[in-house]
């Protein structure tokens, strides 16, 4: 790629903010304490997760750097930064979390392979970019088109970082085009982050952001667009981020059993404590985060100081000031909420928080599709109500432990050790 260059070894990596934890140097992994992520609803830049395959890429020239779009189109062409940024920009705020989010206690059922993440991989952030869609439509795809004349039914995001699991190839991963091509879908691609120009670690010059889907179709520096029939056969959409029963095991993987794990589903965890803490009996204020994938809300967040016996209601409140209603206008539907009790903290309580999201499906909030929604829903006597069946987190990890320890959205469980106890016991 011109303009942009994928090093083979770690010698020229970015500075990074010394607080993150890092879970692998190189390639590099971190995230940032868990108290870091209720701070604010915006993750800062320097305290979001760094999710990498390989070496950091680094941009020589960025006059001469541009994005091929290719396949099954008529015609193939190649943009400029300044084509993207002559394109209407627009700014989303979302969550990106990794898949492997929460593996760290998934491991502790049994041994998992993968980074040990606790349960910071992920971040809110408001990414400025253009659509995804409004590029489609250079080579000749319409919005909300789902395939093209020659075929094309998903669209594949190549980079140009070198990595192990690719045979040393780039990073790749595929959406559905009809995803894509959806203006409500809000799929971009990315210069900007919280305001700022996108920095190295998070893609720079350009990245793709999907909202509502696991962090790993989100890819980085991106060098090309193609147009494919099926979906992309690249390691990470075909052998990894695919989400197995427990039965699974190494010596019995059938990989193509399943599909690509592309939303995620809800989950919650608490930050204001560890999963193992000391604090003294009386009043503590618990707050931690709570999303879903897909653009559904989050209905309500539970937290219960006995252990999932009985259980109170947090309050959930995205941007200071306005509480959260999921399909409110100023509501960001792809990002998470934040969640905050005051309780009286028992001795030796476990405290636990779960999450309940609405099932919406994303379209029922578009408006191109909102007129015809509205139709099918009466007629079908329904309505958004109906459709609001709660979506809720599993208990216990040992039913979801899965071999790649991902998408562990158990209950998350907090012992709290009595202060009392445990200074009688250190004497
Ligand atoms: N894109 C490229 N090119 N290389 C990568 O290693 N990692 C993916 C995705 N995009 C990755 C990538 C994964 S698994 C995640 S979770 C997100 O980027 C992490 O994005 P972040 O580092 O900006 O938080």
């Amino acid at each position: 790629m011109p303009g942009l260059t994928a090093p083979s070894n770690y010698a020229e990596e970015p500075p990074r903010h010394p607080a993150l934890k890092i879970n692998s140097k190189e390639p590099f992994n971190a995230e940032p304490h868990r108290s870091a992520l209720v701070a604010s609803y915006i993750t800062p830049v320097d305290f979001f997760y760094k999710r990498n395959h390989g070496p950091i890429p680094k941009v020589d020239n960025l006059s001469r750097y541009s994005v091929s779009i290719t396949g099954l189109i008529h015609k193939p062409i190649q943009i400029s930064m300044a084509d993207i940024w002559a394109l209407p920009k627009h700014n989303v705020t979302a969550t990106l979390q990794c898949a492997g989010n929460r593996r760290t206690a998934m491991s502790k059922v049994r041994k998992v392979r993968g980074v040990g993440w606790d349960i910071s991989a992920l971040g809110n952030a408001t990414w400025g970019g253009a659509k995804l869609c409004d590029i489609l439509e250079l080579v000749g795809i319409p919005k909300l088109g789902s395939v093209t004349s020659l075929g094309g039914k998903h669209v594949e995001f190549v980079s140009v970082d070198k990595c192990k699991e690719e045979k040393g190839g780039p990073y790749r991963a595929s959406i559905p085009l009809k995803q894509a091509a959806d203006p409500d879908a809000d799929v971009l691609l990315a210069y900007e982050m919280n305001g700022e120009i996108l920095n190295r670690d998070h893609g720079y010059p350009l990245r793709v952001v999907v909202p509502g889907v696991i962090g790993a179709r989100s890819v980085k520096w991106l060098d090309s667009i193609n147009i494919i029939e099926d979906e992309c056969q690249g390691f990470f959409m075909q052998k990894d981020y695919k989400m197995f029963p427990p039965s699974v095991d190494w010596d019995n993987i059938n990989w193509s059993t399943r599909r690509p794990q592309m939303d995620f589903p809800v989950q919650s965890a608490i930050c204001t404590l560890e999963d193992v803490d000391v604090i003294k009996e009386g009043k503590a204020r618990i707050a931690g985060y709570a999303l879903s994938g897909g653009g559904r809300g989050i209905e309500r967040v539970d937290i219960s100081v006995d252990g999932g016996k009985t259980w109170v209601e947090a309050r959930r409140y995205q941007k200071d000031s306005i509480p959260y209603v999921s399909d409110g206008p100023q509501s960001d539907k792809w990002a998470w909420v934040l969640f905050e009790a005051t309780l009286d903290i028992p001795a030796n309580a476990e405290i636990v928080a779960k999450a309940v999201s609405e099932i919406h499906h994303r379209h029922c909030f578009s408006q191109t599709f909102a007129a015809l929604h509205k139709t099918v829903c009466e007629n079908a006597s329904c309505g958004l109500q109906v459709d609001s069946a709660a979506n809720v987190q599993p208990e216990n990890v040992e039913d979801i432990w899965n071999l790649r320890g991902v998408l562990n959205t158990s209950w998350h469980r907090i012992k709290i050790l009595n202060s009392s106890c445990v200074g009688r016991s250190k004497m």
